[in-house]
């Protein structure tokens, strides 16, 4: 049985990963500065160790450990605190995955599963984003996610390390499975899809960023993929790796786009109450469009976005949020 690496296990994908790994014939190991929120059955150990500043206990992982693949799942992810506090940002996601890459080619640990963003994209007007689109990001957050796209070749030549970059759009919904539920609590909350439920349920104002933009509606569009899609993508990637042996860059995507009074209107739809909305501006690091093809990661993965229809994803969001209301 392969020993594999999920590092943000505690995070809302780390966890959501560590889950869908452990199903199969994996032994999972987590690691995650801060605490595990729940138990992940199957998980053989948690380490709680910050790959910025914890070095020497990192390597001591892979001392210890028989690790054949890491998924990279760590990192701050708010594009608009990535604008206000920048060097948080490439220190936990750049600095911190160059500690990573290091103990991996110090130990020859030779698969990486990499969380990447689309927000490494240049802003698109309407067209979908394919992978060999222009690469030109906005936020020091995107950057950051870029800059360790770009080193990967690196470690790639001089150590043999294979990657997976994953290209996330907009990850939501949550996973009700029997032996684990999980979805969104992050403090303060930022994401679109748990604010609109939040803020409708408790019938606050909810700011909409953006509202005379180029877009059908004026509002933002986005795609947003369905948690549990994206974690099997983790999985899929790994067999590629392990099976073709060659780096690739994938889209992450339902292919869908959604704008922002779509969300809200359909939530509305599902609670039978409206939201009182407050026009505002687009947050700094915000682009109008974020839609990209999933047509590689269908054709390099045999992954479908299988959950990731709004509905689906609006409510699993919605119960997951009265669960925890
Ligand atoms: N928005 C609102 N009101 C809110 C919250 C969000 O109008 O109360 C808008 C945002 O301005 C944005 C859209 O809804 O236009 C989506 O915002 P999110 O905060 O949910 O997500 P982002 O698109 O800003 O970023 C997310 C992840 C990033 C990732 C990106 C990739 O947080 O890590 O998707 O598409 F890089």
């Amino acid at each position: 049985m392969q020993t594999v690496l999920v590092t943000g296990g505690s995070g809302y994908i780390g966890a959501a990963v560590a889950w869908r790994l452990a199903q199969q014939n994996l032994r999972v190991l987590l690691l995650d500065k801060v605490p595990l929120n729940q138990p992940i059955l199957g998980v053989a150990k948690f380490y709680q160790v910050d790959l910025l500043t914890q070095v020497q206990a990192v390597e001591k992982i892979f001392a210890e450990q028989q690790i054949t693949a890491v998924f990279h799942c760590a990192a701050l992810t708010s594009v608009a605190e990535s604008v206000i506090a920048p060097e948080k940002y490439y220190a936990n996601n750049f600095t911190a995955t160059l500690h990573l890459l290091e103990a991996m080619a110090k130990f020859s640990v030779k698969n990486f599963i990499f969380s990447s963003s689309a927000a490494v994209y240049a802003p698109q007007s309407t067209k979908k984003i394919v992978e060999t689109s222009p690469l030109a990001p906005v936020s020091p957050y995107g950057k950051s996610k870029l800059f360790v796209e770009q080193i990967l070749p690196d470690f790639e030549y001089r150590y043999g390390i294979k990657s997976f970059c994953l290209r996330y759009f907009n990850v939501a919904g949550a996973i009700f499975a029997p032996d684990f539920c999980h979805g969104e609590m992050h403090e303060p909350e930022t994401h679109l899809i748990p604010l609109v439920c939040h803020k409708i349920l408790r019938r606050e104002p909810l700011e909409i960023f953006g509202f005379e933009l180029a877009s059908k509606d004026g509002s933002p569009v986005r795609d947003f993929v369905h948690l549990q899609d994206v974690a099997n993508a983790n999985l899929y990637a790994l067999n590629f790796l392990q099976q073709h042996k060659v780096s690739l860059v994938c889209n992450v995507s339902s292919g869908r786009p959604t704008s922002v009074l779509q969300v809200v209107s359909a939530v509305e739809k599902l609670l039978k109450k409206s939201a009182i909305i407050k026009q505002n501006l687009p947050r700094s690091g915000d682009v109008v469009s974020l839609v990209g093809s999933n047509y590689l990661a269908k054709k390099k993965l045999q992954w479908q976005p299988e959950k990731s229809a709004l509905k689906i994803i609006l409510q699993d969001s919605l119960r997951w949020v009265l669960k925890n209301y």
